[in-house]
């Protein structure tokens, strides 16, 4: 249900989802850990962070000596071009400044910069963060956050979900490093799936439950027992559905994943689809299916194909990503001639099976599909990502 509201905020536009304290931090640390001096004299853009709102802007004021950094620069989108059906509140932060104005307040973003101690109390922090309304909107496709970004040594957000792809682009046009958290499923985008294949992006270090929730705005729908509210009155949707991506180096992206050989998985795996069964081999690709990534096997010289959350563990020493399981990816070694699904009982004439990998037999659900150049079911089992090992495990 969780993953439901997620796609419904996609399509409605609905896009004040925000990130709480507590995952920022967790994913940042993992940076420092790996490099204590990963921003230190960088300047860092949240571009889509307002920071009455935004935890990130507030965890790098707060932490900007700590860090080391250069300048911090967060810019906010304009309450009415947001196109959301949630009361403005006009913050205490914004009403106490000199230039606060009623009439441009909604239509105008605004940049926030930090990089000295404005308020001269000897330490730099939020409370010496400043701001000036934007000349448009904040929409971060616009001229004026452009430069900001050229500026920037290192992008970080939770950008809009509806506007990812663009936003991914838009930070290749200038190939800048960068952190920002999506959907699991941009993965499965072709241009997102080409970053990660060639080594120029990776997951970050928290996929799915490791990120804890978001906060949403009072007046966001909730449906049955998704939500929970925080001790500060915040209320938190947990989704399991998102991953930080990115291209600065970590930890955990150097470690091998521990493996089994295919007999002890088969002995010891607690999947039933894999205790006591035999690995299945694709009907339309030359590989085994590997339905889960603790059951990826150390003794397989060929291609397997892995669940698209495999990313979560994946080392480039250790593996070569191959393709994609559907068409966009992967050369299937063949064609259903008028292929039929049967899905609850009811047969369609469906070419979708064309376009993934597939296994004989039907699915857990009995779903199938029939086509006239075969004698035997096929079934789709979920996203797959073709992979190879690399030399010995
Ligand atoms: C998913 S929310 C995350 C907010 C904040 N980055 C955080 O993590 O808490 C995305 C934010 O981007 C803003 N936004 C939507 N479209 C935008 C655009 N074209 N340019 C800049 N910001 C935009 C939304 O209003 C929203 O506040």
């Amino acid at each position: 249900m969780a993953n439901e509201n997620l796609k419904k905020a996609k399509k409605a536009k609905n896009d004040e989802f925000y990130t709480q304290w507590v995952d920022i931090e967790k994913e940042i640390m993992a940076y420092i850990d790996y490099n204590p001096d990963v921003f230190r004299d960088k300047t860092i853009l949240l571009p889509c962070d307002d920071p009455e709102w935004s935890n990130f802007t507030k965890f790098f004021a707060q932490n900007f000596e700590a860090f080391g950094l250069k300048k911090l620069i967060s810019t906010s989108y304009a309450y009415e071009s947001k196109n959301v059906n949630m009361p403005y509140k006009v913050s205490l932060f914004e009403e106490k400044a000199p230039h606060f104005d009623p009439n441009i307040n909604k239509i105008r973003g605004k940049i926030f910069t930090l990089d000295h101690d404005s308020n001269q109390n000897g330490v730099i922090d939020i409370d010496d963060l400043e701001w000036q309304y934007l000349e448009g909107d904040g929409d971060f496709r616009s001229d004026e956050v452009k430069q900001l970004r050229d500026e920037a040594d290192i992008i970080i957000t939770n950008p809009p979900f509806s506007l990812f792809r663009e936003f991914v682009n838009w930070i290749y046009e200038v190939e800048k490093t960068f952190l920002i958290i999506g959907n699991i499923n941009c993965i499965t985008y072709k241009e997102i799936f080409n970053l990660i294949k060639n080594d120029f992006a990776w997951l970050g270090t928290g996929m799915g439950r490791a990120i804890s929730g978001f906060i949403v705005p009072e007046n966001y729908e909730l449906y049955g027992t998704e939500a929970k509210i925080d001790s500060c009155g915040n209320r938190i949707v947990a989704t399991n559905s998102c991953l930080w991506l990115t291209n600065l180096d970590h930890g955990r992206r150097h470690k091998p994943l521990k493996l089994m050989t295919m007999a002890e998985n088969i002995k010891h795996s607690k999947h039933k689809e894999v205790k006591g069964q035999k690995y299945k081999k694709y009907d339309n690709y030359d590989a085994i299916d590997v339905p889960y990534t603790d059951s990826i096997p150390r003794d397989h010289e060929g291609v397997m194909g892995v669940p698209i959350t495999f990313l979560d563990k994946y080392n480039p020493k250790q593996f070569e990503i191959l393709y994609l399981g559907n068409l966009n990816g992967f050369p299937p070694n063949k064609q259903y001639i008028n292929p039929i699904s049967h899905i609850k009982g009811k047969m369609k004439s469906n070419n979708m099976i064309n376009a993934v990998l597939t296994i004989r037999g039907k699915d857990k659900k009995g779903n199938y599909y029939t086509a006239d150049n075969i004698e035997y079911p096929v079934y789709a089992p979920y996203a797959r990502i073709l992979i190879k090992k690399r030399g010995n495990l």
